[in-house]
């Protein structure tokens, strides 16, 4: 089977003629038509329940910009919601939840996810994937459980989720219980985005920079690495994007011990090392500073000039290294893309 789709096309070995593209958050407030059909729906959560908006959504940037990958329209706090821990998102401030401030707290959790609350995502994929052109990608996503947790323990976003770190060191055996029911909600989420059509996953650690080695390997490493394994069962096929922000390096070590076949990077992160370390076994994706995109002009094309130099014999995925900001304007988007494809 002939696959038109440059981005699956560059994990199944071969180098397009140009790199492929997406933006992390590319459906969001930096679109006119995002903010439109936000209102539509009276909360966050319920525009993400709703398939029509999600589809919406998802396909907005697409249109725009003609992105090689789409990726559907969602959040990483589904899980928590559909645990039995209800997220709400409060306007200009971020997520909220009831935080899990001691072991015995965890018994309000359900001991299974809730699929029936998380069939519209999966009827958003359907939809999504039947209207996209066929050159482009869908990609699901979940949280990493380390990621969830830190919000769920705090109940909302910290500085550097010190309520989670210190809970881990308090009482080691009810986090690593919660880390499992999280590997077991992440793995049934992925597998079934993968069966309502995603073709490619991308899995957010956002906060695994901030742990020390030991708890980084348990807590990062591991659970994503049993998450990789037990989709590979299934759908060995499917591309799995492991994204551990901030980590620094050690990028063959995660890579290697986690088995996924794509590295997504952040800003900070040196994109010449983590190349020459991943020596084209494993694919990269990122990096590009969300504010050189925001602040465009030649900052932009030189950034943008000194990436591709970069990896010009390596298999990457231009994208940035965190989600775009939402006062970055439409024209550097396009630029961007114009200056990718040549
Ligand atoms: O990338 C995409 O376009 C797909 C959709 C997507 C969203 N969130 C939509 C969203 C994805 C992949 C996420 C991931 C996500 N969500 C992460 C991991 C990546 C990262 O940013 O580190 C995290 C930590 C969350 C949790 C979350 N969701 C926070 C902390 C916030 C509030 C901060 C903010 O930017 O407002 C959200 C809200 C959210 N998720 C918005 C969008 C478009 C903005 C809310 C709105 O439009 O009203």
């Amino acid at each position: 089977m002939v696959s038109v789709k440059p981005f699956l096309d560059l994990f199944r070995g071969s180098r397009p003629a140009r790199p492929p593209i997406w933006l992390m958050r590319q459906a969001g407030r930096y679109l006119p038509e995002y903010r439109e059909t936000r209102k539509r729906a009276p909360s966050f959560l319920d525009f993400c329940y709703t398939p029509e908006l999600a589809i919406e959504a998802t396909l907005q940037p697409i249109r725009r910009f003609g992105f090689d990958a789409a990726i559907i329209f969602s959040d990483i706090l589904v899980i928590p919601d559909a645990l039995g821990q209800p997220v709400r998102f409060v306007e200009g401030e971020g997520p909220r939840l009831d935080p899990i401030e001691e072991p015995s707290h965890l018994s309000r959790l359900a001991s299974d996810l809730d699929v029936e609350r998380l069939e519209p995502v999966y009827a958003a994929l359907r939809g999504t994937r039947a209207a996209l052109p066929d050159d482009t990608a869908l990609i699901g996503f979940c949280g990493a459980p380390w990621t969830l947790a830190t919000y769920m323990i705090a109940g909302r976003g910290t500085p550097d989720q010190a309520p989670a770190r210190i809970f881990a060191y308090r009482h080691p055996v009810a986090f690593a219980g919660l880390i499992e029911r999280l590997v077991e909600a992440c793995t049934e989420h992925l597998m079934r985005q993968i069966e309502a059509g995603a073709e490619a996953v991308q899995v957010f650690d956002s906060w695994a920079g901030i742990l020390p080695e030991d708890e980084f390997r348990a807590w990062c490493v591991e659970p994503v690495a049993r998450i990789v394994w037990a989709l590979r069962q299934k759908h060995p096929q499917v591309p799995i994007i492991g994204f551990p922000r901030a980590i620094a390096g050690g990028y063959r070590a995660f890579a290697e011990a986690t088995q996924v076949d794509a590295l997504g990077l952040d800003t900070a992160a040196r994109l010449g090392n983590a190349v020459e370390e991943l020596d084209d076994r494993v694919v990269t994706q990122g990096n590009l500073d969300p504010l050189v995109l925001l602040a465009g002009g030649s900052a932009l094309d030189h950034a943008l000039d000194a990436l591709l130099a970069v990896t010009e014999d390596a298999r990457h995925i231009v994208n940035l290294g965190h989600g775009i900001l939402p006062p970055t304007p439409i024209a550097h988007v396009e630029r961007l893309i114009e200056r990718v494809r040549g």
